[in-house]
């Protein structure tokens, strides 16, 4: 059995649709266990334990949010050296942009010497004025799909040993 560990953060909604559209997506391949997980509560040992991930997160201030820097803060040394070329997918919803936190996705991966497999996914809500910013988000269906595509992509390659 293959586990495939997606770790996210979300503030107002966006982000957690877009985890659980690859998270449902995952869990229909056969042979892969996945755990859907706030950063908050991943812990080093969920890392270890896991063949590949998917990493969600807002930009907050052209960053990735701060629940996701503190999870990767404390899981990046005890998981250094040990998740050498697995698997990863990055998801980013943004206000606009959302470059900066693949970016910084990207880097931390990289010195994890994991293994990027799909294209990140952003995906925009638009969110321009304060009221906006801080409402709840809806993912519309077209955007969900990129995020359950990748979801499956992750699943089959990890069955398949694929990656
Ligand atoms: C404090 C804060 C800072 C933000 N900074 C950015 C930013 O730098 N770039 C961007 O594209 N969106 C930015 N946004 C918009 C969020 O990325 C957007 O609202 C997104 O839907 C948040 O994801 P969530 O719904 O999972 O919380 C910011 C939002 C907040 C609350």
């Amino acid at each position: 059995m293959k586990r495939l560990l997606i770790v996210f953060h979300s503030m107002t909604g966006g982000t957690r649709q877009m985890a659980a559209a690859s998270a449902a997506a995952a869990a229909a391949e056969q042979d892969v266990t996945v755990s859907l997980q706030a950063a908050a509560d991943t812990l080093p040992e969920d890392v270890l334990a896991a063949d590949g991930y998917i990493f969600a997160t807002p930009e907050n201030l052209a960053a990735i949010s701060g629940m996701m820097k503190d999870f990767f803060d404390r899981c990046y040394y005890p998981a250094l050296d040990l998740v050498n070329g697995r698997p990863y997918a990055a998801l980013v919803c943004a206000g606009s942009d959302g470059t900066n936190a693949v970016r910084q996705i990207e880097r931390i991966a990289t010195g994890w010497r994991l293994k990027q497999v799909a294209e990140p996914v952003i995906i925009c809500t638009h969110a321009q004025t304060q009221e906006a910013i801080l409402a709840p988000k809806t993912i519309a269906l077209a955007d969900l799909a990129r995020c359950t595509e990748i979801g499956a992509l992750l699943a089959a390659g990890l069955t398949m040993g694929a990656f």
